[in-house]
Formats: C-alpha cells, structure tokens, sequence
C-alpha cells in the first residue's frame, strides 16, 4: 500500500430511502460545487437504476469496476472525467458485487482504491434507492451520510425507515440531512423538523440541517441537456443553494485518524457492517 495515499479524505454518501426524491442531481451537482471550491473529488456512483450520473452527465463509461475486479483494467482507467475535474467511477453490475468479495478481491480493491487516493480530496458516494445490504454497506463505509427528503409523506417515511435500520442495527447515530424541492427556505427547515422530532423521539440519533434546496425549472432544464445545473446556470435559485451545500459540507470536519483513509473506508465496505 502506498505511503502518500495514507491522508483523510473525507467521504460522504447521498441517499434517501426512496427514488425520485433528487439524490443524484445532489450528488452531482455537489460534486462540481466542490469541485469550484477546489477540490479534488471523485464521484462513485453505486446506483444501478436508470438515470444514473453518466447520463445526467452525458458521459459514456467505456471500463466498469467489474473490469477491475477481474483484473483488465485499473480503476485509473475506469474514471471518466466530469465538469470542472470532478472524477466519476460509473455504475457497474460489478457494484453489487464490491460488497461481496472473497479475500484476494477485497485486497485487489483496496489497492485499486489506494492507486487513486492521492489525488482526491473528497469521495461522494450517490446510492440507491431503498434499504438494501449495498445501500447499508455504502453508508456504514462513509463518515458523513446526507439522507435527501421532500416534503411529501413517502419520503418522510421512507427515509425514517432507513434512518431506523441505520441507527437500530448499525448504531449510526449522525445524519445530514438536505430537503429537496421545497418551495422556500422557511418548508426547508419544516421538513427537516418534521424529520428530526420523529427520529430522535423514536431513536438515539442526531439529525443535522446540511441545507435546502428549492424546486426550480433550472435543474430540470439541466438534466434535459445532460448537464451539471450549476455549470449551466450557475446564478440560479437551486444553484446558489447547491453552492451553499458545498460549502457547508467543505466545512465538515474530516477525520484525522485512521478511520479517515480511503483504504479503511474500502475496508469498511468489502467487510460485512457491523451489527450494533
Ligand atoms: N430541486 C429540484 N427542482 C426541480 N426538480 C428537481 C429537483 N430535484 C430533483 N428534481 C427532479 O426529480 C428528478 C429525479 O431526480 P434524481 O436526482 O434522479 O432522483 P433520485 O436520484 O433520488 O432518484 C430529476 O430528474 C428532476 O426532474
Ligand atoms: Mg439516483
């Protein structure tokens, strides 16, 4: 393992416990507010469904981490470059896989992740929807989890439901917490406070407001040009909202310790969570 890769980078997952609810247009939109900020990131998207970040993006992957896994490629050769340098890792069927691998996988992927690390700063995490073992492996793995919610009943309970099983089974007790298409920023804060009296009434967990990001025409308009809405009209509502995030999460402190190399996080993730 290389020595220089052996620096906190932080990293942090999207989820949401359900689909639709805007964790991919976050994902990708606070990676390249990130990257404006500066940093290097790297965008790991663990999501198989439809609409995925290659095609919010309009990148076409050419390699997948499966190739990694078998050993074709590197994971250098698999990254395709997004707006303002931000990196992504596609999806791959290989993805499932990742949280599943014998011994000489695991440590092929670690060092395939250490290869990488000494030129990230921050590794973004878009999942999938719902409550599956890859979702919870995912998020167990990351420091920082922002669950995205709307203001609508489905998401409310659906993202208390995974907040539950994150905190009940796996003694997660930290999440962020970003309401997505709200109206201003007044419902932003309401949904967020619907979600915190409910979680930490039924559960031993904190819940943080990472930031409040208004329905806005813009961001469809993007995603129909396949492109990054802050990179398309950065002086827009959802955009200065989604530069705020950036920021706000730029401010997070990352781990010293160990804990915060990306090799432990691959660690974390090719080794069964821990039951709390
Ligand atoms: N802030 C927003 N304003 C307007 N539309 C939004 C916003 N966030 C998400 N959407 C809409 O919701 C759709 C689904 O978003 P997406 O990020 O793919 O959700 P998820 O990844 O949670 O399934 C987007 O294509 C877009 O049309
Ligand atoms: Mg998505």
């Amino acid at each position: 393992m290389e020595q220089g890769s052996l620096r906190p980078i932080q990293v942090v997952a999207v989820t949401g416990g359900k689909g639709g609810v805007g964790k991919t247009n976050v994902s990708v939109n606070l990676g390249v507010a990130l990257a404006r900020l500066g940093r290097r990131v790297t965008l790991l998207d663990a999501d198989l469904g439809l609409a995925n970040v290659d095609v919010l993006l309009g990148l076409k992957p050419r390699h997948t981490l499966k190739n990694v896994l078998d050993g074709s490629v590197s994971l250098q050769d698999v990254l395709i470059d997004g707006p303002i340098g931000m990196r992504i890792v596609p999806a791959a069927s290989g993805m499932q896989e990742m949280v599943r691998l014998g011994p000489a996988q695991h440590a092929g992927l670690i060092s395939a992740f250490s290869e990488i690390a000494h030129c990230m700063d921050v590794l973004l995490i878009d999942t999938a929807a719902g409550i599956s073992d890859e979702v919870v492996s995912f998020l167990c793995a990351a420091q920082e989890i922002i669950v995205v919610v709307c203001d609508e009943p489905t998401s409310i309970t659906d993202a208390y439901a995974l907040i539950k099983v994150l905190n009940q089974q796996y003694g997660i007790d930290r999440i962020r917490v970003v309401a997505n298409m709200v109206r201003t920023e007044d419902d932003g804060i309401r949904v967020f406070e619907k979600m915190r009296t409910v979680c930490e009434r039924f559960l031993d967990v904190s819940l943080f407001h990472a930031g409040t990001i208004p329905f806005d025409d813009h961001l469809r308009r993007a995603v129909r040009k396949q492109k990054a809405v802050v990179e398309l009209y950065p002086m827009s509502k959802v955009s200065r909202s989604l530069l705020r995030l950036a920021e706000t999460v730029d401010s997070w402190p990352i781990p010293a310790v160990a804990s915060g190399h990306l090799e432990f996080f691959v660690e974390r993730l090719v080794t069964e969570p821990r039951v709390a």
